[in-house]
């Protein structure tokens, strides 16, 4: 007979987080969200790869390209680039992520220097910025001849046509850096010149960047932000089961730091195949997650098949239809708890700590910092950044709200196959996802500060002032479906609401 589970499996909605004391000292600019991301011997060396936030972007042609990266990784997270694109687009991505230069910016706003003053207004009003870049050829790439600022003309004194290599401060009168500078020796130039913009050129004097003072501020702005030594943006980017012998090393060529093997449901010899050739490979100096699975077994399978850290979750995607279509899936608060136990137990008997990440179902902040008290190292969400600007898809006005597009990878749109292949190769018999609207939220900033701000708060509340230490005091609670009414407003009419929906 069928094994039969005793109890329910819940979700995070139907837990509560019971405070405990907090003293003085704990507040919330003192609570530190590092956290690991890949294996390591616990107590015996550092994790070779953290994140100063516990958060990541799930591995989606609607949530996670390299702007969205870029993004993330400003404020300490992660992102995976979506697997569902062709190798050499991913790798693109990846590499895209890996080459920005924080507050190295290529211009925007380009003129040759035969253009007359009536073009520098037109392209000012266009662009909205007020340096621009004189290049021979009028490009972004063109070699430098001089620059125009708002102080180099006066409208109300010069004619429309007049030259602007007649008024440009021309290059040898410029401060300029080369291909080797750094943001803050570009930075103390600026300062050192009484500058507003330093333009970095190459040894043939062609143009390459700016730097401006404002965007040094932004970046002293994002104290999280998460590089690797190079200084460059972290990265991460999802591979399948299927084509890994050429995506891998393409991946790792374009500079991801770490990979993730993307599928729906990942207690398989797949996986095991897939981790073990990486590791034959690479040895331990490629970093890959798996997943996803939902009970002890599962985490257990994939830790001893090499993975660098295990993700959890089936069918609580919010775009996710897999528990309605195939019946497979367990409520996310059961499954992460019971795998966390088991990450813990395999930490005892080898003394190797595989973080364990949440992947999926986060409906409100609060359910991170319950994902969190229940072991999760990380999170991965999808619904929750597919709403920012920085998301791929199309912002669209529909009846007056603003809205984004989110579609599942097992939706029709994404027909990722890879990920739900069971063998039968190169198509999606059924969908396991929808395509859908999200709200539009706006900046990614703005809304993870928010998030993180609640996470601090309540990890305050339980006396924790790190991840570790919330795992160990936060005491957590089942609730009744009544006192699931009693969270919310009740009993009372909102004022917005009006009191026609009083009765
Ligand atoms: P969300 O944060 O609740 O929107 O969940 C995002 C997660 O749903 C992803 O990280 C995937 O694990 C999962 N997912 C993505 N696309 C699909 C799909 O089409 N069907 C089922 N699950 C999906």
């Amino acid at each position: 007979m069928a094994f039969i589970y005793d109890e329910p499996s819940h979700t995070f909605g139907e837990y509560l987080i019971i405070p405990g004391y907090s003293s003085c000292e704990c507040v919330p600019s003192a609570v530190n969200l590092k956290t690991s991301v890949v294996k390591y011997r616990k107590g015996e060396e550092e994790c070779p790869l953290t994140m100063n936030i516990p958060l990541v972007s799930a591995i989606m042609q609607s949530v996670s390209n390299d702007t969205m990266a870029i993004a993330l990784a400003k404020e300490g997270g992660i992102s995976f680039i979506y697997g569902s694109q062709s190798i050499e687009s991913e790798a693109r991505m990846v590499s895209n992520v890996k080459s920005y230069k924080a507050g190295f910016v290529v211009s925007d706003s380009n003129i040759r220097p035969d253009a007359t003053l009536a073009d520098i207004l037109a392209l000012k009003e266009k662009t909205g910025h007020s340096t621009v870049a004189v290049t021979e050829d009028g490009t972004a790439a063109g070699k430098l001849v001089g620059i125009v600022a708002s102080r180099d003309y006066r409208v109300s004194r010069m004619s429309p046509d007049e030259k602007v290599s007649s008024f440009m401060t021309p290059i040898d009168k410029l401060v300029t850096g080369d291909e080797n500078t750094t943001l803050k020796e570009a930075n103390d130039i600026i300062w050192d010149n009484k500058l507003n913009s330093l333009p970095i050129v190459d040894k043939n004097g062609t143009l390459k960047y700016f730097v401006f003072r404002k965007d040094y501020s932004d970046h002293k702005a994002n104290p999280l932000e998460l590089l690797d030594s190079h200084k460059r943006y972290i990265v991460g980017a999802g591979i399948n089961t299927r084509d890994y012998e050429e995506r891998v090393p393409a991946l790792v060529g374009a500079g991801a730091d770490v990979l993730c093997i993307d599928s729906s449901e990942g207690f398989s010899e797949w996986q095991k195949k897939t981790l073990e050739w990486v590791r034959g490979k690479y040895g331990d100096s490629v970093k890959v997650g798996a997943g996803n699975v939902v009970d002890r077994e599962g985490f257990l399978f994939l830790a001893e098949s090499g993975a660098d850290f295990v993700k959890v979750g089936i069918g609580g995607g919010s775009i996710c239809i897999t528990r309605e279509q195939k019946g497979i899936g367990r409520g996310q608060a059961t499954a992460l708890i019971e795998v966390c136990k088991a990450r813990d137990e395999y930490f005892e008997r080898t003394g190797v700590y595989v973080p364990v990440c949440s992947d999926g179902g986060i409906v409100h902040d609060y359910h991170v910092t319950l994902a969190l008290a229940m072991g999760a190292d990380f999170i991965m969400l999808g619904r929750y950044f597919s709403r920012f600007d920085e998301s791929p898809t199309n912002k669209l006005n529909i009846n007056g709200s603003y809205v984004k597009e989110y579609w599942g990878e097992g939706s029709n749109r994404a027909r990722n196959w890879q990920r739900y292949d069971l063998g039968g190769g190169a198509k999606l018999s059924f969908e396991e996802g929808v395509d859908s609207y999200v709200p539009y939220a706006g900046s990614l900033k703005d809304n993870v500060a928010q998030t993180l701000a609640k996470v601090r708060h309540t990890m305050c509340n339980c006396g924790a002032l790190s991840i570790p230490e919330l795992q160990q005091k936060a005491k957590l609670t089942l609730v009744s479906s009544t006192s699931i009414v009693e969270g919310g407003y009740h009993d009372v009419v909102l004022k917005d609401k009006g009191l026609s929906s009083a009765e």
